[in-house]
C-alpha cells in the first residue's frame, strides 16, 4: 500500500487558493491514502465564533466536493481537517473522501487552547473506517498527547492514523515514535508550514509532517519550513499483528484490572 502526506501552507480564509495549491502539490501523484493538515482549508487562527461560523461547512459542502476530486485524482482515499458547522454547532473536524463521497467524519475531542472559544469538542465515538483495504482511524491535532486516543483507535484495529494536524509545539513528531511503537500502529502525521499572526496571537507551525512506522521508525520526515509531499510504500497488515515476540503480544498482555483510569 502507497500512503503519503501533503504538508501545506494555507492562507488564512482563501478556500480557493488553499485548494489550488494542494491541487498543483499532488499533481501527478498516486497513492492509497494521503492525508492533508488540520483545517487545511480556512487556516487555523480564527479571531471569533462569528468568523469561525462564516468559514465552516456542512460536512458536504465545497471541501468535500474538493476532497473527491483529490480522491479521483490520486486513485485513493484522502484526509483532510475542515471547520464543520452541523445545525448551530462549530466542530475542528476531518473528513475521509473516496471519488463517490464522504466515507467518515471524525470531530477533534482534544481541543487546543482558544479553539474552545469557538470549537465544541467532538462528540463522536472515535471509529476505524476500512476503505482501499486499509483500516483507518482518524484523530487531529493536539489528540496526540492524550494517549488514549490512538490506543483506543488501536484497539479499534486500526492499520493507519490519520493524522491531520497543525502543530505548534515541537514534541508531537518525537512522541509519535513511542505512540506508533506501544500500539504496533502505523501513523501519518500531515503537518503545515507558515505563520498566522491573527488578533492578539501568532502561530508559527512547525512542518516536519512525519509518517511513522509500527516499530516507531520514521518512514519520512518532512522540512521545517517548505511545502512537501512524499509516498511511502507499507504492509498495513503487521500492524494486525501486535506480538513483540514469541512471549508477549501488546495487546494482549494488557492488564486492564489494574488500570484505574
Ligand atoms: C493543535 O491542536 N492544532 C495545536
Amino acid at each position: 500500500m502507497k500512503i503519503g502526506y501533503v504538508q501545506s501552507h494555507p492562507i488564512f480564509g482563501d478556500k480557493e487558493s488553499n485548494f489550488k495549491e494542494i491541487g498543483k502539490l499532488i499533481a501527478g501523484k498516486k497513492m492509497d491514502l494521503m492525508v492533508l493538515p488540520e483545517l487545511f482549508s480556512t487556516g487555523y487562527a480564527f479571531i471569533s465564533k462569528e468568523e469561525a461560523e462564516t468559514l465552516a461547512e456542512e460536512k458536504n459542502g465545497p471541501t468535500a466536493e474538493f476532497l473527491q476530486e483529490v480522491a479521483k485524482k490520486i486513485n485513493g482515499m484522502v484526509v483532510g481537517g475542515f471547520a464543520e458547522k452541523s445545525g448551530s454547532k462549530l466542530y475542528n473536524s476531518a473528513m475521509m473522501v473516496k471519488e463517490e463521497g464522504v466515507l467518515s467524519v471524525y470531530r477533534k475531542i482534544h481541543l487546543y487552547y482558544k479553539e474552545k472559544l469557538w470549537f465544541q469538542p467532538g462528540n463522536l465515538p472515535l471509529r476505524v473506517v476500512e476503505g482501499n483495504g486499509i483500516k483507518i482511524g482518524m484523530m487531529i491535532c493536539f489528540d496526540w498527547i492524550f494517549p488514549e486516543t490512538m490506543r483506543t483507535l488501536s484497539l479499534l484495529g486500526a492499520d493507519v492514523i490519520a493524522h491531520p494536524a497543525n502543530l505548534v509545539l515541537p514534541y508531537c513528531q518525537k512522541a509519535m515514535t513511542t505512540r506508533c511503537l506501544e500500539n504496533r500502529v502505523h501513523a501519518i502525521t500531515a503537518n503545515r508550514i507558515g505563520l498566522e499572526k491573527r488578533g492578539d496571537d501568532q502561530f508559527l507551525f512547525t512542518g516536519k509532517s512525519q509518517i511513522t512506522s509500527i516499530d516507531g521508525s520514521i518512514l519520512s520526515s518532512a522540512p521545517e519550513n517548505e511545502v512537501h509531499v512524499d509516498i511511502v510504500e507499507i504492509n498495513v497488515k503487521k500492524a494486525r499483528n501486535k506480538k513483540l515476540n514469541e512471549f508477549n503480544d501488546l495487546f494482549k498482555d494488557r492488564r486492564p484490572e489494574f488500570y484505574k483510569f
